[in-house]
């Protein structure tokens, strides 16, 4: 490792060590940030299939955890909206509301804070124009961000994978917004939205395979291009993880 790319390594563990970020900064007059980023006034809302009615899916669970395994290729087949719908709701889906606001959702997340919005490059998921979508978790809800023909070309291009990216039925990418994290942790907040967006993934990985829908991380995107795309400033909300998923 360069000597330089060591002391940024080490000086992110230093300044992120529990011992650094004994006072939470809640005190020191920072805005709450919101728990959930709410949809645009007049964007296009679709509620999804309730999670309670979707049908149970038994599986064995050595064996769902012995077969996981990472899929990049495809079929045309379409994801049905209840397909969509498990998903989500086993990665980021709201089991709780807490009276202060806060959740209790299907994945663990450091002080409760879930600090993710949960972006979908929607391309073959039946009954939905293909698009940029966002996930309104508190509502169990899509909406609308961008059609696809806006975004295609430079959503593409921030993947290394571009083809698998194009190739897949959605692609999962999950922004941060660090502020929900920080006001609580401070500096350690950022090692901690790392570890909790890798649970988002692995339920994912697992949701995926027990309705035959095959996912891959990504971790290899060009993160200014992939903020742009989503509106994203870089700071204040930033992509830290993403994932395809297809009919296999
Ligand atoms: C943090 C992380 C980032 C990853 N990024 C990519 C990626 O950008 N592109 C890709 O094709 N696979 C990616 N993968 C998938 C790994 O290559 C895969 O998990 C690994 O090769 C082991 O294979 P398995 O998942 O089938 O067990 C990523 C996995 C993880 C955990």
């Amino acid at each position: 490792m360069e000597s330089t790319e060591k002391n940024i390594a080490q000086r992110f563990l230093r300044a992120t060590a529990l011992e650094q970020s004994m006072d939470p900064p809640a005190a020191a007059g920072l805005e709450e940030s919101l728990a959930a980023k709410p949809a645009a006034a007049g964007a296009t809302v679709i509620p999804l299939p309730e999670p309670g009615l979707l049908p149970d899916v038994n599986v064995n669970f050595l064996e769902l955890v012995e077969l996981r395994s990472s899929i990049r290729q495809y079929s045309q087949e379409e994801l049905s909206l209840e397909d969509l719908s498990y998903l989500l709701w086993c990665t980021q889906g709201v089991k709780m509301v807490l009276p202060n606001g806060d959740s209790r959702r299907n994945v663990p997340s450091a002080g409760g804070r879930h600090a993710f919005e949960t972006y979908l490059y929607i391309q073959r998921v039946a009954g939905l124009a293909p698009g940029l979508y966002r996930f309104l978790a508190f509502d169990h809800a899509l909406v609308l961000e961008a059609g696809k023909e806006e975004i295609e070309e430079a959503f593409l291009a921030s993947f290394k994978a571009e083809n698998m990216v194009k190739n897949s039925a959605v692609a999962f990418v999950w922004a941060t917004i660090p502020g929900r994290m920080y006001r609580r942790f401070g500096n350690r907040a950022y090692r901690y939205l790392f570890l909790d967006a890798g649970h988002v993934c692995e339920n994912l990985y697992l949701a995926g395979q027990t309705i035959h829908v095959g996912i891959c991380a990504i971790g290899a995107f060009y993160d200014d291009k992939l903020n742009r795309v989503l509106g994203l400033d870089g700071e204040e909300e930033f992509a830290i993880y993403g994932a395809t998923a297809g009919k296999m």
